[in-house]
């Protein structure tokens, strides 16, 4: 079985050091396999990409992990319309996933195929503890199923018989399975809801969580008498894994836990700090896997945090349909970094938030390339024309320079603050408050005046050294989110873009070195004429 995907040179071997909680494991969710991702599965892998990328220069070693969820009876429908055998078929999904990934600059540092022997090694052993535990038992179930979900429905939560997302009528089935003893971790589980109130974040969606669980908890059918595509049963391949059991499972695939048990890498990564996920699948991250984790002997993750979804125009995206928007789209018109800020801009992550093209056009337009790839333009091509592409001293400040000093701290402070939380959103707009005050003071001090103006010339070359640190800064902020226009930027102002560990030492105004030669270059966000795809 061919991995697509080998973990990035620097983090092959990297074992985390230093004091405890000097790492950071992140994870978002695996999509299943059966369809091209949208802008809505982007969105959740944009967000861990844009944590990862902030952990990272801060110094934190970093582990970002992605996969793909390949054991769903909907990949083996596909693969049969397809006439394809179902390991070929997940064989082309996962080139198309991953050319997404990188497509969108989402570096993932390990990527686990729950078809790999790695997974199918880590599944079988977590399910051997949890049975050695007197977690598993056999049983006869009987009940609604959602395919296009994978889940159980108990028939009150059916709405006109129906599925409630997908409106189809569930399968009724009727099978002899393996069941996990979940109803034994009711009391667990809320001990550790109350033990640790962050577990699930935000509060509205773990106040949720509680309700269902303290409503007590039925066992959970883990295996399909019916279903050939998937992970045959420990000791009765005449059954296979339930798809959401085994996906569940890659968090711990994916830094090594195996039949070994606990190698190397597991001891320094697990448990994962954060598990992002959307939030129609909290309770298999937040109730059913915690329960997992607790029968097998495994720690606990550290916190599940969940997002909203992106609507497309006011409406749920849906492939069947036809409503959907697929990266390629946005990236083909507008690049992988305007898609990237309008929906860590757009889209708050505690909520739903709304993509439109009007909304797409408006923000690179009016945030990328009036605010910010113009204040980059004038500032660098100000410094050519004047200064002849030097960096100037920046000499002696007034009150101008001081407040535009005050406004980066604070932005520094707010982004810093808002994306520990996840609030990109937050953070973005922390930094275009920050964009629109250098446009303001480059406004008012008026360099194109000063440059005519007879000597001195120690006004303008404190104006344009201001100016050029300013967005010096601001490189450095949008890095998580943008790292390509944040390179662009570096290069522009004729700096060597930075790498990890080099955000607190940005922090602080130390100004672009006098005499340092500044080459500038083509504007970083194009006039794009048509406003949606034709
Ligand atoms: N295969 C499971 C996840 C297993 S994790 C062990 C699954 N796949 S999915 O393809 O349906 O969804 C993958 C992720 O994308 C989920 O976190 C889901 O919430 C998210 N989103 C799917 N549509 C979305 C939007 N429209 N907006 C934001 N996120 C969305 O569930």
């Amino acid at each position: 079985m061919p991995s697509v995907s080998e973990p990035r040179a620097h983090v092959a071997g990297l074992v985390p050091g230093g004091a405890a909680g000097r790492r950071y494991f992140v994870t978002t969710s695996i999509p299943y396999a059966n369809g091209r991702p949208h802008i809505g599965h982007a969105y959740e892998m944009i967000a861990a990409d844009a944590m990862a990328r902030y952990k990272r220069l801060r110094g934190v070693p970093t582990l970002l992990l992605g996969g793909l969820d390949e054991n769903s009876q909907n990949v083996a429908k596909e693969a049969a319309k397809e006439g394809l055998a179902p390991q070929a078929y997940v064989d082309r999904m996962a080139d198309v996933f991953l050319a997404t990934w990188r497509s969108l600059d989402v570096e993932f540092d390990e990527f686990v195929r729950t078809t790999q022997p790695r997974h199918h090694a880590a599944t079988t052993e977590l399910y051997q503890r949890i049975e050695a535990a007197g977690d598993i038992y056999r049983g006869a179930y009987e009940g609604w199923y959602c395919v296009s979900c994978e889940r159980y429905y108990a028939a009150d939560e059916l709405v006109d018989g129906l599925c409630p997302s997908h409106r189809t009528k569930p399968d009724w089935i009727q099978e002899d399975n393996y069941f996990f003893r979940l109803s034994k971790y009711q009391q667990p589980l809320l001990d550790l809801y109350a033990r640790a109130p962050d577990f699930i974040v935000p509060e509205a969606r773990r106040n949720e969580v509680v309700s269902f669980v303290a409503q007590g908890l039925k066992d959970l059918s883990i295996s399909r008498a019916s279903v050939q595509w998937g992970i045959p049963v420990p000791n009765d391949p005449t059954q296979t894994i339930y798809v959401w059991f085994d996906a569940v499972i890659n968090y711990i695939t994916g830094v090594g836990f195996g039949p070994a048990g606990a190698d190397g890498r597991f001891a320094a990564w697990w448990p994962a700090q954060a598990h992002v996920v959307g939030k129609d699948i909290i309770r298999f991250h937040a109730v059913y896997w915690p329960a997992m984790l607790m029968a097998g002997g495994v720690p606990l993750p550290e916190q599940i945090v969940t997002h909203g979804w992106v609507n497309f125009g006011g409406e749920k995206l849906s492939k069947s349909r036809g409503h959907v928007v697929y990266p390629r789209e946005v990236i083909d018109l507008y690049g992988a970094d305007a898609l990237r800020y309008h929906l860590l801009r757009e889209v708050p992550f505690d909520r739903d938030g709304d993509f439109t093209w009007e909304s797409m056009a408006r923000r690179y337009q009016a945030d990328l390339g009036n605010d910010l790839g113009n204040l980059v333009l004038r500032t660098t091509s100000m410094v050519g024309r004047y200064l002849a592409g030097q960096a100037p001293p920046a000499g002696a400040g007034g009150a101008l320079e001081d407040e535009l000093r005050a406004a980066a701290a604070t932005a520094w402070d707010d982004v810093e603050r808002s994306v520990e939380g996840w609030r990109f959103h937050q953070a973005l707009s922390a930094i275009w408050e920050f964009v629109t005050a250098v446009n303001r003071y480059i406004d008012r001090t008026e360099p194109w005046r000063l440059a005519k103006a007879p000597a001195p010339r120690a006004r303008l070359q404190t104006v344009l050294a201001t100016s050029l640190e300013a967005v010096r800064q601001i490189a450095m902020l949008i890095r998580p989110v943008m790292p390509p226009t944040s390179d662009a930027m570096h290069q522009h102002l004729g700096l060597v873009p930075p790498g990890p560990g080099e955000w607190e030492a940005a922090r602080s105004w130390t100004g672009v070195p006098a005499g340092h030669r500044v080459p500038g270059g083509p504007a970083l966000f194009p006039r794009v004429e048509t406003k949606t795809p034709a």
